[in-house]
Parts: C-alpha cells; sequence; structure tokens
C-alpha cells in the first residue's frame, strides 16, 4: 500500500496530531508505536476516514481517506471487539454483508463462514460474543473485517485487552491476514508484535512522527525519545 500524509494536523480541543508528514510507497504491514496518548488512535481514525482531518492531506493507495468510496475499501479492528452483543459471530458479520454491501443471505453466510473457518472460529460461529473468550472474539472481529474483503485492514492495539495466550491467538490472526496477502496498519505496545509483523515502523510523541523506517530502528533509536521508549518497553 501506498500512505501520504501532508501537512496533518487534528485537533479536538488540544492539538492532538501536529504537521505529520509521511511518504510510504508499497509497504504491507505499517507498524504505529509510542507511549499513551501520543497519536495513535487518532492518525489511525483518520487513516481509516472514520474521521476527517483537521487541516492537511491524508491519502492511502493515492486516495483521499475522507472519499465515500474509500470507507467502502478499508476494515477497522477496535481495541475492545466492538460485535453486536445480541448477535453470534456469524451474525455479526452477514448482517454487515447484508445492510452495507448488499450480499444476498446465502453468500453472506458462505463469507462468513469461510472467514470464521480461516481464523479457527468454525466451532464457535453459532455463539453470541459473551459466550465466547476475549481472543476468540477479537478473532471474530478480524474476520468480520477480512469478509468486507477490504484493500486495507487498521487495528488498533488489537491484544490490549487479552491475556498472553489470547494474545497468541490474535497474532496467529494477523499472521492469516499476512498470508491471504492483506496489507495492514496496526498501533500496539507489543514490540514482539512489530519485529514480527510490521515492514515499517511509526514511532509517535505527543502528536509527531520522531522516528519512523524498516523494523531495524528499533535497534538502534536515534532521538532520546525514542530511546526513552526502547528502554520502557523492555
Ligand atoms: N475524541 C477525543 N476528544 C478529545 N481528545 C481526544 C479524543 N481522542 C483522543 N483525544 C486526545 O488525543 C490525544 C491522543 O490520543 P490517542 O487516543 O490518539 O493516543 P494513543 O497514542 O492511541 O494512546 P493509547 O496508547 O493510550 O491508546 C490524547 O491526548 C487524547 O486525550
Ligand atoms: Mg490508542
Amino acid at each position: 500500500m501506498n500512505i501520504s500524509l501532508k501537512n496533518l494536523s487534528h485537533e479536538y480541543d488540544i492539538e492532538v496530531l501536529d504537521q505529520l508528514e509521511l511518504e510510504l510507497e508499497d509497504v504491507s504491514s505499517v507498524a504505529l508505536i509510542g507511549v499513551s496518548g501520543s497519536g495513535k488512535s487518532t492518525l489511525l481514525r483518520l487513516m481509516s476516514g472514520i474521521e476527517k482531518p483537521t487541516r492537511g492531506l491524508i491519502k492511502v493507495n493515492d486516495t483521499l481517506t475522507s472519499l465515500k468510496a474509500y470507507k467502502k475499501r478499508v476494515g477497522f479492528v477496535f481495541q475492545y471487539h466492538n460485535l453486536f452483543p445480541h448477535l453470534t459471530l456469524e451474525r455479526n458479520i452477514t448482517l454487515i454483508l447484508e445492510k452495507t454491501r448488499n450480499v444476498p443471505k446465502e453468500k453472506a453466510v458462505e463469507i462468513a463462514q469461510k472467514n470464521l473457518q480461516a481464523l479457527q472460529l468454525g466451532d464457535q460461529m453459532h455463539k453470541l460474543p459473551k459466550n465466547v473468550s476475549g481472543g476468540q472474539a477479537q478473532r471474530a472481529s478480524i474476520a468480520r473485517a477480512l469478509s468486507l474483503d477490504p484493500d486495507v485492514i487498521f487495528l488498533d492495539e488489537p491484544t490490549a485487552s487479552l491475556d498472553p495466550i489470547l494474545t497468541h491467538e490474535v497474532l496467529m490472526a494477523v499472521k492469516k491476514l499476512r498470508e491471504l496477502g492483506k496489507d495492514f496498519v496496526f498501533a500496539t505496545h507489543v514490540i514482539s508484535f512489530v519485529r514480527d509483523f510490521a515492514d515499517y515502523v511509526v514511532f509517535m510523541e505527543k502528536g509527531k512522527i520522531v522516528e519512523h523506517g524498516k523494523p531495524n530502528i528499533l535497534e538502534n533509536p536515534k532521538t532520546a525519545a525514542f530511546k526513552d521508549y526502547m528502554q520502557k518497553v523492555h
């Protein structure tokens, strides 16, 4: 995928992203890292078109992310799965396919089952989210994102609410995204996750991109901020 940020700023009551500049071409998995509050989730929301930036330009695959057509081409996995609690895992997927993509019911079931099975949820798909584990629910959200056949999937700390075993489950699901050739951008605090899955790393602090590059920048942080961060996460 290509990502282009030009003079990108975003504010709520305060400036949250401050004049970001980034040009990436032909990357397949980008990790956003940085301390809590540095702006990772905000940047993911702008990249996925969930929110519109206050100023500047943001394009993914040469398309403005504020365009309606763009939003149909991307998927989002939130920190805490946001499955509908009253619907089974399968219905969580088929409903969206039917309502937002006009996929006929039978085809929707076929797509949902295929993706749930790909994420080892074949035996869980008729359960409600509250009756599966956190890792399974999170994998179901990844299956839901995949079912929309997006060009790019955005994941905001997909393992944040999980214990180490469930984290492993979700990481395997992310690996699956890779195998399926999907491009993705993810925010995380888990550095091993970055090492395993990212082909590009963006380190943020206080709403700015402080360092970015191939994952080997993790081994040799240049700025005091990044050095400090790497020391703290270890
Ligand atoms: N909807 C909002 N309204 C007001 N301020 C917000 C909103 N969302 C985020 N912020 C502020 O923007 C800043 C960046 O938040 P953001 O959630 O992007 O950080 P983050 O890097 O994802 O942090 P974390 O690692 O804790 O998830 C924070 O100071 C936060 O308080
Ligand atoms: Mg966040």
